[in-house]
């Protein structure tokens, strides 16, 4: 399904995008790319807060920007740090309200592709919006 050029595009796009990473807290910059049903690639990056908690990741400012420009569907997302991190629990979340079967491609910034899974892989059990729809049509 995801090509070989358009994975290195991924990879590449992430590793791109990095470099803006405001990370002067905890050092660690990541990179990330979201592929778009429609071919178009958003990119994010980590924006650190000196109220740590209002940190933001990567990968959710990329989807917020997908999704704030009329993107809902989800091809596959790059994810780039110095040593193949995986993405958090909540970014995780994030993804998985547009699709589970949105392809994460974990690399280095050697761009070496140290995973290739999926958002269903990666949150297993996960808490679907499918349950929220029908407690709020319950309530009504
Ligand atoms: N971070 C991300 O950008 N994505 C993740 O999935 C994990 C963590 C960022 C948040 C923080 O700026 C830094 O990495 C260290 O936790």
């Amino acid at each position: 399904m995801l090509t070989d050029e358009l994975r290195e595009k991924l990879i590449e796009a992430a590793l791109e995008a990095r470099r803006w990473a405001y990370a002067p807290y905890s050092g660690y910059s990541v990179g990330a790319a979201l592929l778009t049903a429609s071919g178009r690639i958003y990119d994010g990056v980590n924006v650190e807060n000196a109220s740590y908690p209002n940190t933001i990741c990567a990968e959710r400012v990329a989807v917020f920007k997908a999704v704030s420009e009329g993107e809902r569907e989800f091809i596959a997302i790059a994810v780039v740090t110095s040593n193949g991190g995986a993405p958090c629990g909540a970014c995780r979340q994030v993804l998985s309200e547009f699709g589970f079967d949105t392809i994460v491609l974990i690399a280095d910034e050697r761009r070496n592709l140290v995973a290739e899974t999926t958002v269903g892989e990666l949150l297993p059990r996960a808490f679907r919006k499918e349950q929220v729809v029908k407690e709020t049509r319950a309530s009504v």
